[in-house]
């Protein structure tokens, strides 16, 4: 053991002495990140894409800029900075003008890209840009996202139920969600009904995005035994049946379908939904014989 003593003291000096010059010295290596792509998104909604900076020298507070370019060319098109308010490109002033494209500050090292409504032609490379703080050039000074802008395909058509169902009759509910496969995106299906009685929504059962079920509050026990179920789809077609129906099922149905990215992260994120009333429904008591025995 002794003998050991040596080699270890050395190594932990070693290790100081490194320590100490990186404290002295400013020894960094500049981190910038963004997620890890693609970003598949759908035209017309927002999109956010973060970007920071670690392990730099210099100020706390750091300047970044965004440029991208378009998957078929390679020139860059300057996007937005922290610092330089003219440094949009000319097919872009518009649109940041306008605040349809933006750069929000989060933190000293941290911003975000938003675009409100994203278009087709916003697909392509980002690049986030960090300007050099630093007193020797070490690391890496920008990172890059693909993003994808993919067009809004997601239809959602319910066959109306029946508008009459007597009390302890089935309610079927089916909705016809689907969207053209272009890219990995998937798709869940939720049933709500606003009751008549107290015009509240509530959430019935959602199927997706990853083939599971989950129940609205209210639902629970009804789906585990067996009243609330959900019949296998085909060809996009899903279907609720809703069994031994009492009078507070009365209402107004509804189904809403959800397209999902899941994202290298492993995250998932809703990329566009779409609800549609599928109709009323009033269930009518049966006046029961028993009452007057
Ligand atoms: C569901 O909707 C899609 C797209 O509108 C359509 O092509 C398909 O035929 C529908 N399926 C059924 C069973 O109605």
């Amino acid at each position: 053991m002794a003998r050991n003593w040596p080699i270890m003291n050395l190594k932990s000096c070693l290790i100081s002495l490194l320590f100490g010059i990186s404290l002295l010295g400013g020894v960094y290596s500049r981190i910038v990140s963004v997620p890890v792509g693609p970003l598949i998104r759908v035209e017309g909604q927002p999109i956010s894409i973060r970007c920071d900076v670690t392990d730099y020298g210099g100020p706390d507070e750091q300047d970044f800029e965004w440029v991208m370019t378009r998957a078929q060319t390679d020139s860059q098109i300057k996007i937005i900075s922290t610092f330089d308010n003219s440094y949009s490109h000319a097919s872009l002033t518009r649109r940041v003008a306008s605040g349809e494209i933006s750069m929000n500050r989060l933190k000293d090292n941290e911003v975000e890209l938003k675009i409100s409504d994203v278009k087709q032609i916003d697909s392509g490379f980002y690049t986030c840009q960090t300007p050099s703080t630093d007193s020797e050039i070490r690391g890496n000074y920008e990172a890059r996202v693909q993003l994808i802008v993919i067009p809004n395909t997601l239809k959602v058509s319910p066959t109306a139920p029946s508008p009459l169902v007597s009390e302890s009759g089935d309610i079927v509910l089916s909705c016809n969600v689907t969207r053209e496969l272009t890219q990995p995106t998937y798709l869940s299906v939720t049933w709500s009904i606003r009751k008549s009685k107290t015009l509240e929504t509530e959430e019935i059962l959602s199927f997706g995005p990853q083939g599971e079920v989950t129940t609205g509050p209210k639902y629970t026990r009804r789906y585990s035994d067996g009243s609330v179920r959900l019949v296998p789809g085909r060809n996009g077609v899903f279907e609720l049946v809703i069994a031994k129906v009492t009078t507070s099922d009365d209402g107004t149905y509804g189904c809403t379908g959800t397209e999902w990215a899941h994202e290298s992260s492993g995250q998932w994120l809703q990329i566009v939904e779409s609800t549609k009333e599928m109709g009323p429904v009033a269930v009518t008591p049966i006046i029961s014989d028993n009452s007057d025995q």
